[in-house]
């Protein structure tokens, strides 16, 4: 193999590995640019001024036509404003968001010291 292969298999072999994480890390970015977390917290994990919406956030479908056409409290972010190409990266994101450990599993919560 040349070395102008290798580095192209190489290249697209880490860039395959590594989609799925950037796609999170890009997620998170339009959430903060976005301002999605002045209301819903950096994690989606809820504030003053939203409810949580992470872990476990809505199917695509829903989330996307809530964000889209809201039209309560949140103001609705049309499809000229946040593509669904856009919209679709932060739903990735906040699908990423891991379930926190549940409370029985944590020994100091459970008059454990050690
Ligand atoms: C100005 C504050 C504000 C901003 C900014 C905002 N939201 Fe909201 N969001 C709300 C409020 C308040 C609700 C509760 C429903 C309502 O009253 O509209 C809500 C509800 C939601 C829900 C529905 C939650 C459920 O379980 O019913 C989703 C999903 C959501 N927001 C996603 C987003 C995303 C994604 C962004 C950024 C693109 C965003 N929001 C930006 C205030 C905000």
């Amino acid at each position: 193999m040349t070395m102008r292969k290798f580095l192209l298999v190489f290249v697209l072999a880490v860039h395959a590995g590594s989609s799925a994480q950037a796609q999170v890390a890009e997620g998170r970015a339009l959430y903060m640019k976005v301002g999605c977390y002045q209301c819903h917290g950096t994690e989606g994990q809820g504030g003053n001024a939203g409810p949580r919406i992470a872990p476990g956030p809505m199917a695509w479908e829903a989330f996307a036509q809530f964000v889209h056409n809201t039209s309560d409290a949140m103001p609705p972010y049309s499809d000229a404003v946040l593509p669904d190409m856009e919209l679709k990266v932060i739903h990735a994101f906040l699908q990423s968001i891991a379930q926190p450990t549940p409370v029985s599993q944590i020994p100091l919560l459970n008059g454990q010291r050690k």
